[in-house]
């Protein structure tokens, strides 16, 4: 089964409540949260006291994607707040092996993130350690941007190493996916589909939802 996480990136921050009991009534699976610092990626979204004010009024799970230099300065607080996974960029740790292993200890789903000129061989031996691999099809930083079509060929890459080597991680896919190449996404090899844009912008979130879920539609 594949999973739907709405990036609340393209919600609006003026309801932001109100938009997630939306898509959570819509039927997506978890809320994939992303946190940017203005340095990994050229532009800021919002922290942990924006993520503290909604937790707990939403069941979903709480999906954290780390878009900054320093993602060890964050682990505590999104341990305490409860969030079920938290995914680092390989391009921003020094110490991946490191990074994984703590968020694992603490009790949280780890995952790595690849930008998408980042080739798969940077996981050659960590990506045993790993619940999810998340596959970027966008340049991190901005929501509402195009999928960029190669990027398709690295989840399929991703999908037959998974097979060979034998490991159960989730591949999640993150960036420009909409009703029309959903299918295409998970043709590729996609377990979860990240949509921000397509979801917060629609003018009937309900429909929306039911079509990405199911493999979209014209
Ligand atoms: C991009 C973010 C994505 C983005 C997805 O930097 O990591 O999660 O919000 O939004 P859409 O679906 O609008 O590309
Ligand atoms: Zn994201």
């Amino acid at each position: 089964m594949v999973l739907l996480s709405s990036s609340i990136l393209a919600a609006d921050f003026a309801n932001l409540l109100d938009d997630i009991l939306n898509a959570e009534r819509a039927g997506v699976d978890m809320l994939h949260i992303d946190i940017m610092d203005g340095h990994f990626v050229p532009n800021l979204s919002f922290g942990i006291p924006v993520i503290e004010s909604i937790v707990g009024k939403s069941a979903l799970p709480f999906d954290v994607h780390l878009m900054v230099d320093n993602p060890d300065e964050y682990i505590n607080d999104l341990v305490r707040l409860g969030v079920k996974n938290i995914t680092v960029h390989a391009e921003s740790c020094i110490h991946l092996d490191r990074m994984i292993n703590r968020i694992k200890e603490s009790g949280v789903r780890a995952s790595i993130a690849l930008n998408p000129s980042t080739p798969l061989t940077v996981l050659d031996y960590v990506v045993e350690l790993c619940d999810m691999v998340l596959v970027m099809t966008v340049n991190p930083g901005f929501g509402g941007q195009k999928l960029i079509p190669y990027t398709l060929d690295k989840v399929a890459d991703l999908r037959a190493l998974r097979e060979n080597k034998g490991l159960n991680f989730l591949i999640q896919v993150d960036g420009g996916i909409d009703t029309q190449n959903v299918q295409k996404v998970i043709e590729a090899g996609a377990d979860v589909i990240v949509a921000g844009t397509c979801i917060f912008k629609s003018d009937d979130m309900a429909r929306t939802v039911e079509l990405l879920k199911g493999r979209g539609a014209v």
